[in-house]
């Protein structure tokens, strides 16, 4: 059995008020629920005071990103040393924004996969193809490519987790239907098997990530290769994201 995962990314949001009361009230409304992880990741400038927050709790802490090298004249740039010493546990790595917006490629993603596995951290590896690449025909191409380049040279998967966010669906509302996103889930779980054999392929937790509500979860949660999920928008809100939670911890 897998466990199952329910990742908070906050993105660009929240000061530290904000941050401290929303961790505040996931913690307090998430006590008890066992069998999976709870994530959240603040922005930088939040997770020391949200890691103190949740601390001693069952909810652990995440960055948002991270740099290759431990320490030194990378101007403006976090280590894997840093997020530790402030209790992160895990990191995403390679979301579509920042392949987008600040031009993040295959090896950039590949390099800080790496790092963080040598660092204990545990990676969350977003793949997704745009609306174009869907409309082509070629999204198991681009997936195909992202893991393995994110992944080349990696030995071992049991310390990482997979979110599929396809980037027509992240913060427009068009989430993915069940069937789209089991197929891609199981196309991904397929390359792990070929790549690191079944066992550890099937340990691994792949997310799902675009849209996710308390309202659309449930359909999804209940396909076999989604083992939870990786949710923006509706991260922010404490209802919205214990709806989630909920749904998610009661089905798998
Ligand atoms: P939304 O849930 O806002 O669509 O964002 C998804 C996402 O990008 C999570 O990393």
């Amino acid at each position: 059995m897998r466990k199952w995962i329910v990742a908070g990314n906050w993105k660009m949001n929240n000061t530290l008020a904000e941050s401290i009361a929303l961790a505040k009230a996931i913690k307090e409304g998430s006590s008890g629920l066992q069998g999976g992880a709870i994530v959240l990741a603040p922005p930088f400038t939040a997770l020391a005071a949200v890691g103190e927050t949740i601390k001693g709790s069952n909810v652990s802490l995440c960055a948002q990103n991270i740099y290759c090298e431990d320490k030194g004249a990378f101007t403006g740039e976090i280590s894997p040393v840093m997020l530790k010493d402030v209790g992160c546990t895990y990191v995403i790595i390679g979301h579509s924004e920042r392949r987008k917006y600040f031009h993040e490629g295959d090896n950039d993603v590949n390099l800080k996969v790496k790092k963080a596995i040598s660092a204990g951290l545990t990676p969350i590896m977003c793949v997704g193809e745009t609306e174009e690449e869907r409309v082509k025909g070629i999204t198991q191409d681009v997936i195909s490519r992202q893991i393995n380049q994110g992944l080349k040279d990696v030995e071992k998967i049991e310390c990482i987790v997979i979110a599929y966010e396809p980037v027509w669906a992240i913060g427009t509302g068009k989430v993915a239907t069940t069937a789209q996103a089991q197929e891609v889930h199981a196309f991904i779980r397929g390359i792990l098997k070929d790549k690191f054999g079944s066992n550890a392929a099937n340990n691994v937790c792949i997310l799902y990530g675009g849209s996710v509500t308390k309202d659309n979860i449930g359909d999804l949660i209940s396909m076999d290769d989604i083992d939870g999920a990786l949710v923006g928008g509706a991260s922010l809100k404490t209802d919205g994201f214990l709806g989630i939670i909920k749904k998610i911890s009661g089905k798998k």
